[in-house]
């Protein structure tokens, strides 16, 4: 990643002040960069680089970027109003402030990413980047070929949005339970997509877990476990752009 961030912004993430706030000690004469007084709003500086505030240094964050298997039963964010387990009630001995990069809804398990790297977060969730995310799905009955067609085929009209072409294939069926086990790849990232996809073609949700996004998997790890990504694994995210 481009190491290099605008002044205020860096201010702003090590929890200086809001962007804004930290834009008008900037224009005051209150901000150094290895002791020169910087009070152009452009500036950008380096990790490397001693920032200091009213005379005060401040500390930069370092870049995280944390694989999390997410448990079934917790809110993709960082706080929740009605006080139910988020994702970061589990990130424990991590100083930095990760938030989630997109989200699984509260019933879905599985893969998440989390980082405290905005830049990184939202080239992963442009959709020119169409990260291929695959989902296991058990469904309330057996799909049909011809209605699984109509994700593979793509065009279809979910709620406001038509999907591009999904990967769909059926992993077990029980004919007695009237259930089956759809493994279901897509590379866009709708609220409830792949919810809304089965429903769209007659069948319901009862499970759902996220395996992969794009290369990465959730090889070796249980539910609630987290491991930092390395420095290849994050560039390598970020040439999936197609
Ligand atoms: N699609 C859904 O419906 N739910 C998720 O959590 C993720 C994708």
């Amino acid at each position: 990643m481009a190491e290099k961030q605008r002044l205020q912004k860096v201010m702003a993430n090590a929890g200086v002040a809001s962007r804004r706030k930290s834009e008008e000690l900037i224009t005051m004469g209150e901000v150094t960069v290895n002791g020169t007084v910087i009070t152009e709003l452009g500036y950008k500086v380096e990790p490397k680089d001693k920032i200091k505030v009213s005379n005060k240094l401040i500390h930069q964050e370092e870049k995280r970027y944390i694989l999390f298997y997410k448990p079934r039963g917790v809110i993709s964010s960082v706080k929740d109003e009605k006080g139910r387990k988020v994702v970061t009630d589990y990130i424990k001995d991590i100083d930095e402030r990760v938030y989630p990069v997109g989200r699984l809804d509260y019933d879905t398990s599985g893969l998440l990413i989390l980082t405290n790297d905005g830049d990184f977060a939202n080239r992963l969730m442009h959709p020119k980047y169409k990260v291929d995310k695959t989902y296991i799905a058990k469904l309330n009955g057996i799909p049909k070929r011809e209605d699984l067609a109509k994700l593979e085929k793509g065009g279809l009209k979910v709620k406001d949005y038509r999907v591009s072409p999904a990967k769909v294939k059926i992993m077990s069926e029980d004919r007695v339970k009237n259930k089956a086990i759809v493994r279901i790849t897509i590379h866009e990232g709708h609220n409830h997509q792949v919810k809304d996809m089965f429903s769209t073609i007659g069948y319901q949700v009862d499970k759902l877990s996220r395996e992969r996004y794009g290369f990465l998997t959730l090889d070796g790890m249980t539910s609630g476990e987290y491991r930092d990504l390395g420095s290849t694994e994050v560039s390598l995210l970020l040439k999936n752009k197609k």
